[in-house]
């Protein structure tokens, strides 16, 4: 190892305007062509150590070095020019706008540009994509492009700005197994070429996989700096929760009882007319989990879309124990004891710019508990719920008037989640319940859906992670271009036969 590394950051502290104190002397260093895994639970300190970084966030503390040189950065613009890009945890690009308009977005002088202009960009946008491996089609608006080509989008637009370092806050998680195969055979193509990358992840074996060294933030604090080859997802574990954790959940035998759910020859159109799902029928019963595995896009949104109530189908019925709901709105079902924990929690399940009291509440404010005389609010008995979800359902926040984007994401899915559970709800649908949340709170929410299961709740569970499907459910389903390819018991099915239909191969 050469002495001075290329990036260093000593002792960063950030205290947000609330108050929250995020980073409590943080020390980060970087070298070139070295992969840095950023480990830690949601709310350690990752996305606000690498926006500092990125010149996003001024640090309350601390100095910030490049090549051994004192640096201040008052925007992204300015850390650019140092060299420094960052992916964002959220994805930032414009869905109707090309991969080449959102590339040039942003890009100082873009206004001016001239149809000649254009061209030489597109010359060196190519010449990027060969280099690094990053094929992407330049011309096609980003929202018709699946989330792996996204990211490799995002990744372009900060390569193309001439960094050296390459920040990824949580890359993989909107991506499907084979996606992240080939994010990682294009970080280690920018490793050889001298970049270095910084890589934060909630999944242990991805980091092991890809990482030279790994530091981990507890609390706002370091709590490890370890090289992968020694490292072991016992060692990080303890060094993230300061404990073992056991990710196993446990669950006793049930014998299911009535169906809660049945969808019967279900149609539904996507978003681009074509038929998402293609004549479905299943049933979920009570006190059963009932799983639906496969790789993304292959039709399970529109599929959670339909049942619960947010896009109406093109054929076929859905009923919720004795009762017909086709084409019934969220307001009905949700009134019928319909949970629903969607995908998009930043787009259907939360509010991100109203606080906590008004969140803990959204879609349940007409039940009679929550409103007083001439169906005003209640805000008080709104106030006393809100404190009680915080409760019960270990939600970190500094009060029930924090707006929720300000919130950690495993935070965030703990509030949402609260506010689904605690209905009593007939049937739940969980929808890739913990994407991009820690071990702890991944373990948390899959032990809810085993006791809502236990309760006698039907829950339909959709996720993209093989794991979480083999974990939590009773019956599993493969969905792939909008049909089951095979449906069974869960201790029927292996791992390897599922991952097959996965990939659309028939058992
Ligand atoms: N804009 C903000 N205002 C106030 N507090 C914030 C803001 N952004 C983050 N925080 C708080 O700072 C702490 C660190 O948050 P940060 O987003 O950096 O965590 P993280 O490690 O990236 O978590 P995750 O894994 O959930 O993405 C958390 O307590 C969070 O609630
Ligand atoms: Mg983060």
């Amino acid at each position: 190892m050469n002495s001075t590394p290329f990036i260093e950051m000593k002792s960063i502290r950030k205290i947000y305007p609330d108050g929250t104190e995020a980073l409590k002397g943080v020390d980060f260093e970087l070298r070139r062509g070295e992969i840095v895994g950023l480990l830690g639970e949601n709310g350690a300190g990752k996305t606000t150590l690498m926006k500092i970084l990125s010149g996003l966030l001024p640090p309350t503390g601390g100095e910030i070095y490049v090549d051994g040189k004192r640096v201040r950065f008052r925007n992204p613009s300015d850390a650019l020019r140092a060299g420094i890009g960052m992916v964002h945890q959220y994805f930032a690009l414009v869905p109707p706008f090309t991969a080449v308009e959102n590339i040039l977005l942003g890009q100082e002088g873009a206004g001016d540009l001239s149809l000649l202009d254009l061209n030489k960009v597109r010359a060196k946008l190519s010449a990027l994509a060969e280099e690094t491996g990053l094929k992407v089609p330049f011309d096609t608006p980003i929202e018709l492009l699946s989330a792996g080509v996204q990211q490799r989008v995002e990744i372009l637009k900060v390569l193309y700005r001439g960094t050296d370092v390459l920040i990824l806050d949580e890359p993989t998680s909107y991506l499907t197994p084979l996606e992240v195969e080939e994010l990682f055979k294009i970080m280690r193509n920018l490793k050889e070429k001298g970049k270095a990358i910084v890589f934060i992840t909630h999944k242990l074996r991805e980091v092991l996989e890809i990482s030279d060294r790994i530091q981990v933030l507890r609390n706002g604090e370091v709590t490890g700096k370890i090289s992968t080859e020694e490292a072991t997802p016992k060692k990080l574990a303890i060094m993230m929760v300061g404990k073992e954790v056991v990710p196993r959940v446990t669950r006793k035998e049930m014998e299911p009882g009535e169906p809660v759910l049945r969808v019967k020859n279900l149609k539904v159109m996507s978003d681009f007319n074509t038929l998402a799902v293609k004549g479905l029928s299943f049933e979920v019963r009570a006190g059963e989990i009932f799983g639906i595995a496969g790789v993304e896009g292959n039709g399970q949104s529109e599929l959670v879309q339909a049942i619960t109530g947010l896009r109406k189908p093109l054929e076929g019925e859905v009923w919720l124990k004795d009762t017909n709901v086709t084409g019934l709105g969220p307001k009905e079902l949700y009134g019928m004891g319909l949970s629903h924990i969607p995908e998009d929690k930043t787009r259907f399940g939360l509010a991100m710019n109203f606080d906590l009291a008004e969140n803990s509440i959204l879609g349940r404010q007409w039940e009679p508990q929550f409103l007083q005389q001439l169906g005003r609010l209640n805000w008080n008995r709104i106030a006393d719920f809100a404190r009680y979800i915080i409760k019960t359902f270990n939600v970190v926040a500094p009060g029930i008037r924090t707006p929720v984007k300000s919130l950690s994401g495993g935070n965030q899915q703990r509030l949402l989640v609260g506010r689904e559970l605690s209905k009593e709800p007939v049937l739940v649908v969980a929808a890739h319940p913990t994407r991009g949340l820690d071990i702890a709170s991944t373990v948390y929410i899959r032990e809810l859906l085993i006791r809502m299961r236990d309760e006698g709740k039907g829950v339909l569970l959709v996720s993209a992670d093989l794991d979480e499907i083999l974990e939590l459910s009773d019956r599993i389903a493969v969905m792939y271009e909008g049909e089951f390819l095979g449906v069974g018991k869960a201790e029927e099915l292996t791992r390897e036969e599922i991952g097959l239909m996965m990939g659309g191969i028939r058992p």
